[in-house]
């Protein structure tokens, strides 16, 4: 129902509406927030921002030019075949999100009768590109979340925090959720190609509340990916969750205890989430990768391990987030701020893991970066919500890629944190303003495109002679044969000198007359909201309800027939996707194209289901 209130441009108040979507048999109703687009006020000049972390319109500077300059002219000589090194076979639904279980109900929707118009289209987009998207509903709100009766909790809600007696840095309340959680997340994945990850809360273990189990296997099936046991349990220990001295082997030990638990609870654990649990997922706090394989967790529990998995994030913010004001461990932004405008960031925090992403293949499990963003604890003002964050979250997921990784989920938390890819609107605002896309969304779109559905997609991280960590090039390979490429120009230079200009070839073949690109791009680094990619944007704050808006804008750049070169220039900053046949293009739009306009809804109706 839409009404012409007093309150002006806000129009339409928020209803709900029935989704009459043509590829969608089922019919739901759907949260909507209105459609108009708010020039939702900002702080005005010289005043100081008091509202929430998310909508913190303070930006940094950009950091200066490199200098001296770093080579811009890049010979990037690909070969038709034989590229040796080229990464495991990788999937479109490579970049995932991590939802905090949480804030569930803000992001996927109140209920499993009110899912989130916003999110379903954000996530076709990616699903109209890539195929799927694997979600993970957890974090370190999962460890205590308990499933309830329906009648425990009241006006129709999914989840409420229990905030008697909050404990642990990042100050997670009790959770206690009822089945129609994942019931909504069962209807999701009905409209749009989702699958899941959830978790065994391990914070208590004798017994292991072990409902969740059940449930997730009975209400999502093969939706259900795998469930995560224990999150980060290298830090038990610090949060005074386990003793001191809490080991690698006492975790497999209470892996041990689960499947003993489970065998007199009567429930078969050769099927459902429990032949794909996630593990171990720890953050090389107190214990390396290396000291979990080697204390025998596959040997043992090898059979029911469906994905490997850590959890890191380039640093943290902690204390900015709960500090005192005046603290001296809280970090300026600005001077970090360089760390994630730099290749080699990703190559020294990823180098680590290479060995544990060799042992994955010997073992023959995908490894994953199972949650991760800019910073822990929320993220860095003026980086996690800026162009930075889609460019280094770009740059970081390829590396990851061609590291081995089989995938990497960027993690979601409420309104008091900078790094979401996507925030809905705070509960009390819903009525009059729209989602928030943020920068890490776009790196998840350009992702999607780069690695496409097919399943078969080679990574490799292309090294030139005197290349710059401001200008990382990527290989994109089907049947290794390459098809994409992709590069990142992280300088700031408004005067274009600073423009890459890519100057391609492929050994073995004929280059083709033109080839197609597609950008990502800002004005500056550091500018916030109104990125755009291949022209289209998802606007500001609160100005967009998960659909690109604009014209997309796909350019075609002739090549050069006699030196058998095509030049593609990179603005400073920005990314290109290059697509060097039509076949590498057209590929991704195999896909029927899906969306949840909200202009296709019928006034309200609420179908209850
Ligand atoms: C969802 O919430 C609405 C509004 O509170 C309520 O009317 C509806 O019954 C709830 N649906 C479910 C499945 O709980
Ligand atoms: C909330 O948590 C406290 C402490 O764990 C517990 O004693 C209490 O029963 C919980 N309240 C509800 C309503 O579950
Ligand atoms: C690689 O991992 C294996 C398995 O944990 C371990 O035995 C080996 O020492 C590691 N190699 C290096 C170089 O760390
Ligand atoms: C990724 O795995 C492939 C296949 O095993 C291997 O050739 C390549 O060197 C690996 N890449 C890295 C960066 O470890
Ligand atoms: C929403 O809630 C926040 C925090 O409680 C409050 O500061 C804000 O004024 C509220 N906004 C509206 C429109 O009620
Ligand atoms: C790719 O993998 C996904 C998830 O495993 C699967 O649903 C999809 O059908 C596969 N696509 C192709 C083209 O094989
Ligand atoms: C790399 O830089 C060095 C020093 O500036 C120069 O001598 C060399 O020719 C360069 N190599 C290439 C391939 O450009
Ligand atoms: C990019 O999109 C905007 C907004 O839709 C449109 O006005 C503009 O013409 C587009 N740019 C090009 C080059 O088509």
């Amino acid at each position: 129902m839409t009404s012409d209130s007093p309150l002006g441009p806000l129009r339409s108040l928020c209803f709900s509406f029935l989704i009459l979507a043509s590829t969608v048999h089922a019919a739901i109703t759907v949260h909507h927030q209105q459609e108009n687009q708010i020039a939702f006020a900002t702080t005005a000049p010289g005043a100081i921002y008091t509202g929430v972390a998310a909508y913190n319109p303070t930006t940094l500077a950009a950091p200066p030019v490199p200098s001296p300059a770093v080579l811009t002219t890049i010979p990037i000589n690909l070969q038709n075949e034989g590229t040796p090194g080229l990464s495991i076979k990788q999937k479109g639904s490579f970049f995932g999100f991590s939802i905090e279980m949480s804030v569930s109900n803000q992001v996927l929707g109140k209920n499993s009768s009110l899912i989130q118009v916003p999110f379903l289209n954000l996530m076709a987009n990616i699903v109209n590109r890539a195929g799927s998207v694997m979600i993970r509903v957890g974090g370190n709100s999962q460890e205590s979340a308990e499933l309830v009766d329906d009648s425990l909790i009241p006006d129709g809600r999914i989840l409420t925090k229990n905030l008697t007696g909050v404990t642990g840095t990042t100050q997670t309340p009790p959770l206690e959720y009822r089945r129609d959680l994942f019931v909504m997340m069962n209807k999701i994945s009905e409209l749009v190609n989702v699958h899941w990850f959830l978790g065994i809360p391990w914070r208590q273990t004798q017994p292991f509340a072990t409902a969740i189990i059940k449930a997730a296997d009975e209400i999502l099936g093969d939706r259900l990916l795998g469930l995560q046991a224990g999150n980060e349990p290298d830090q038990y220990s610090l949060h005074g969750h386990r003793p001191e001295g809490y080991s690698p082997s006492d975790y497999g030990g209470e892996m041990s205890d689960l499947f003993a638990q489970l065998a007199t609870e009567g429930l078969d654990v050769t099927k459902g989430g429990m032949k794909n649990l996630v593990s171990p997922s720890i953050t090389d706090f107190a214990w390396t990768p290396e000291q979990v394989w080697d204390s025998g967790l596959l040997d043992k529990h090898g059979a029911n391990i469906g994905y490997l998995t850590v959890e890191k994030y380039p640093r943290h913010n902690c204390a900015a987030m709960f500090g005192e004001p005046g603290n001296p461990d809280i970090i300026d932004p600005q001077s970090v701020l360089p760390l994630y405008l730099t290749h080699d960031a990703h190559t020294s925090l990823l180098q680590p893991y290479l060995n544990s992403t060799a042992f994955a293949q010997q073992q023959g499990k995908p490894f994953i970066m199972f949650e991760t963003n800019t910073a822990a604890c929320g993220g860095f003002l003026g980086i996690s919500d800026s162009f930075v964050a889609a460019l280094w979250g770009l740059d970081y997921a390829l590396q990851m890629a061609h590291s081995n990784f089989s995938g990497a989920m960027f993690h979601v938390g409420g309104q008091n944190v900078f790094y979401n890819p996507f925030t809905s609107p705070p509960t009390n605002q819903s009525a009059f303003h729209q989602w928030t896309v943020g920068p890490t969304y776009y790196s998840a779109l350009v992702m999607a495109e780069a690695i496409g559905p097919s399943n078969n997609t080679q990574v490799f991280n292309y090294g030139v002679d005197n290349l710059s960590s401001f200008t990382p090039i990527y290989g994109i390979y089907e049947n290794g044969t390459p098809v994409r490429v992709a590069i990142i120009n992280y300088i700031n230079d408004p005067s274009g000198a600073s423009t890459v200009h890519a100057v391609i070839s492929i050994a073995g073949t004929t280059m083709p007359s033109s080839v197609k690109v597609k950008y990502l791009l800002a004005d500056t680094v550091v500018q916030k909201g109104g990125y755009t990619w291949a022209n289209q944007t998802f606007g500001g704050n609160f100005e967009s309800d998960g659909r690109p808006m604009g014209e997309e804008v796909i350019r075609t750049v002739d090549c050069d027939a006699t030196a058998g070169t095509c030049t593609v220039d990179v603005p400073a900053p920005g990314a290109a996707l290059v697509f060097l046949s039509d076949d590498a293009f057209t590929e991704n739009k195999g896909a029927p194209a899906m969306t949840f306009p909200t202009t296709a809804y019928t006034k309200t109706r609420n179908t209850g289901m």
